[in-house]
Formats: structure tokens, sequence, C-alpha cells
């Protein structure tokens, strides 16, 4: 369960923090296996941090060229879309530092097709080199916390929360009235290490919630952020953190 829960000033030094986290899973995954495979989450709150590793120091001392970048998520849009997550990183980070580009899969957010949950699961399979039991182990997932509970695109009361046998899930999300991709549970919990941001006074409520109580992962599937055999950390700011006990 969670190791750590760590409350710091601004959205700033949370993201400094993360950066520093990422460095440390970077270094560790480099001398083990000789690459660093993250899984990126989308939404505002780690910008701050993909902006903050486009710069000096971390864009020279990050070891790019051995990294290997992931998406939990993405939305129904192309990727030169507002509201892509891929956009996201690519404007924030990828623009900025030597990763190579065979090294980089977004999710397909164009067709968002059974298709594309497929091809995802393949991509997995082939970078982890998989057994047809086995499941993706990624170095790092950054995850967000939405105000309802959610986390990558795995929303409240979706068939999202409750597929344990699939990779990756297209579908469609009744909250949004749109499509999502999504990883499931199961691959976010295989993770070695996971961080969760959350950061400003729109989180205080939610986070207030999951943390206060054992509630449902179907309820509020952040909840179910839980990993077998790794670490899972918080780091929120003070905004966020205002209305825990
Ligand atoms: C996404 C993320 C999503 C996000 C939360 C919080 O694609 O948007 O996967 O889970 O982390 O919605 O979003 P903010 O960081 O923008 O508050």
């Amino acid at each position: 369960m969670t190791d750590e829960f760590v409350v710091l000033p601004d959205p700033d030094a949370v993201a400094q923090e993360a950066a520093r986290r990422w460095q440390a899973a970077a270094a560790s995954a480099i001398e083990r296996d000789g690459r660093f495979s993250v899984m990126l989450s989308g939404g505002s709150t780690p910008e701050t941090l993909y902006k903050l590793l486009a710069q000096e120091p971390w864009r020279t001392d990050l070891p790019w060229e051995q990294t290997y970048l992931f998406w939990g998520d993405e939305r129904r849009v192309p990727p030169g879309h507002p509201d892509s997550n891929f956009r996201m990183v690519q404007e924030a980070l990828l623009d900025h530092v030597p990763v190579p580009p065979d090294q980089i899969f977004p999710l397909d957010g164009v067709c968002l097709a059974r298709s594309s949950a497929r091809d995802y699961e393949r991509k997995l399979r082939d970078h982890f080199k998989l057994g047809r039991r086995d499941w993706p182990r990624f170095d790092l997932t950054l995850l967000g916390l939405g105000e309802d509970g959610h986390t990558a695109s795995i929303f409240p009361g979706t068939r999202a929360v409750s597929d344990l046998s699939n990779m990756t899930v297209v579908y469609e999300v009744p909250q949004l009235g749109t499509q999502r991709m999504t990883v499931t549970l199961p691959v976010i919990n295989n993770s070695r290490a996971i961080l969760i941001l959350a950061v400003g006074p729109r989180k205080a409520d939610i986070l207030a919630t999951v943390r206060g109580a054992d509630n449902m992962p179907s309820t509020y599937p952040i909840e179910a952020i839980d990993p077998a055999d790794g670490t899972l950390t918080w780091l929120v700011d003070e905004d966020a953190a205002a209305k825990l006990p």
C-alpha cells in the first residue's frame, strides 16, 4: 500500500521532488536493465514536471537516450489536438530532450478503436518481452487524481475499473460523453514505482475523501492503486492537502 505521502509547499516543489524521484528511478532501472521505461500521465498537473525536466540540469543530467516513454491514457483526439496528452508531452518535454523517436509510444487517439487497444498491448508485449501470462512492469508510472477520484482514464463505476484481464481498454466514458483509451489497473499496479501527483485547492475534497477512509475502488478508482511489488508515493501540495486531518 502507500509507502509515502509527501506534502510540499506548492506545485513547483511537487515538480522538483517528482524530478528527483524520476532521476532516482532512472538510475536504478538503467543499472539493472540498461533502460528506463516510464508510463506518463496526462492532464495539467504533470505538465509542470515535464516542463521542468526539459530545463537544466535535468535536460542534461537525465539519461534520455535510454528512456522509453509510454502513456497511461489518451483522449479521442488526433495527436495535434489541444486535448491530446501526446501533444502536451511533446510540447512540454519531447521537443526539448533527445529521446529517440523509436522509444516514444503514444496511444493512438485517432482511432481509439478496439484494434488500437490491441495494438498498444502488442507494443507493451514487445517492449517488455512478455510471456502470455505476464504483465508489463514499468520502472516509473506517473498518475494524476481527478476530482471524482479517477486516475489515468479509469473512471468511477465504469468497465475500466473492473477490467482486470486486458492491458488496455477503449470505452465510452459516461461522465464525459466521449471515448477514452486507458491502461488498466493490473498494468499500473505492476509498476516498480508509482508517483501520484495532486496539486491545487480543487483536489482538497477528493484527497480528504480518499485519504480519510477506505472506499470502494469502483467509487474512487485511485483507491485501487496498490502496487503488489513496488512503491507508491503521493506528492501533493499544501493547497491539495488543506482538508486532510
Ligand atoms: C488525463 C489524466 C487524468 C488526470 C486527472 C487530473 O488524461 O487527463 O490521465 O487522469 O491525471 O484528470 O487532471 P489534472 O492534472 O489536469 O487535474
